[in-house]
C-alpha cells in the first residue's frame, strides 16, 4: 500500500506531536529537526513523515504532496487553504489576542497594530468597525509598542510571559488556538481507510 504522507510542523510543537503519536503506538522519535533530514519513512506504520515550517504545512496538504498534516489553527485562519480540517488535536493550546502596553488605558484609541497575522488582525478590527493600519512583522512583535511602531499587537499568547516581560497586557481575546489534523481533499477520499483508522485511534486517546 502507498505510504500515508503526514506533514508535521517543525519547532516547539514537534515534540508534543511526537508524544501524541507515541500514545497510539506510532513511534516517530527518530524525526529530529536537528538532523536536517526532511522526510522519514516508517514502513512499519505505512507512513512517511514530512517536516515543514508550520506555515507551510497547509500548503503541502492543499497540493497533495502530504495527504494529511498537523497545523496550528493560527496558520489555518491566517492563510486559508482548501483543506479539510478533520479534528482538534488539543496540542499547543494558546489564544490569539490584542495586547497593549500595561500603562495604557483599555479605551485608548488604536491606530496601528503590529502582527505576524495581518489577515486575522484585519478581520478582527473590520468586524469591530475600527479602522487600523496593520504592520506585518515576522516575529518579536512585542517590540512594536516598545519601539513605537504600533499602539497594539495581535499575537498568540501561551504562558503570557512574553507579554509580561515586555510590559504588555491583554486587551481582548480574539479566539482560542490549538493544533488541528488536516487532510488533502482528494487524499481524504482515496486514502479514506488509512486516514479514518488514524483518526479513530487519535480520537480514542484524546
Ligand atoms: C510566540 C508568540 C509570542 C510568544 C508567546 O512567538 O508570537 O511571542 O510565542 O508565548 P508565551 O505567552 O508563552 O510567552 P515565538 O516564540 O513563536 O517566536 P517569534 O515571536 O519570534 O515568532
Amino acid at each position: 500500500m502507498e505510504l500515508l504522507k503526514i506533514a508535521l510542523s517543525k519547532g516547539r510543537i514537534l515534540s508534543e506531536t511526537i508524544e501524541l503519536f507515541k500514545k497510539i503506538q506510532m513511534d516517530f522519535s527518530q524525526v529530529n529537526e536537528d538532523s536536517r533530514k526532511l522526510f522519514f519513512d516508517f514502513e512499519e506504520y505505512g507512513t512517511r513523515v514530512i517536516l515543514a515550517k508550520p506555515s507551510d504545512v497547509p500548503t503541502y496538504v492543499e497540493y497533495g504532496v502530504a495527504d494529511i498534516g498537523v497545523a496550528g489553527k493560527d496558520v489555518l485562519l491566517e492563510d486559508k487553504k482548501d483543506v479539510f480540517e478533520l479534528m482538534d488535536l488539543n496540542l499547543a493550546k494558546c489564544k490569539m489576542v490584542v495586547a497593549i502596553p500595561k500603562d495604557k488605558s483599555d479605551d485608548m484609541p488604536i491606530y496601528r497594530v503590529a502582527t505576524k497575522y495581518p489577515q486575522i488582525a484585519e478581520r478582527h478590527f473590520v468586524k469591530k468597525g475600527v479602522p487600523v493600519e496593520i504592520i506585518k512583522l515576522h516575529g518579536s512583535v512585542e517590540l512594536g509598542p516598545i519601539l513605537g511602531i504600533s499602539d497594539a499587537i495581535v499575537d498568540i499568547v501561551s504562558t503570557g510571559s512574553t507579554l509580561e516581560k515586555n510590559h504588555l497586557k491583554i486587551l481582548e481575546e480574539i479566539c482560542p488556538i490549538s493544533s488541528r489534523l488536516i487532510a488533502n481533499q482528494v487524499s481524504f477520499r482515496v486514502k479514506s481507510r488509512q486516514i479514518m483508522t488514524l483518526m479513530e485511534r487519535l480520537e480514542s486517546i484524546l
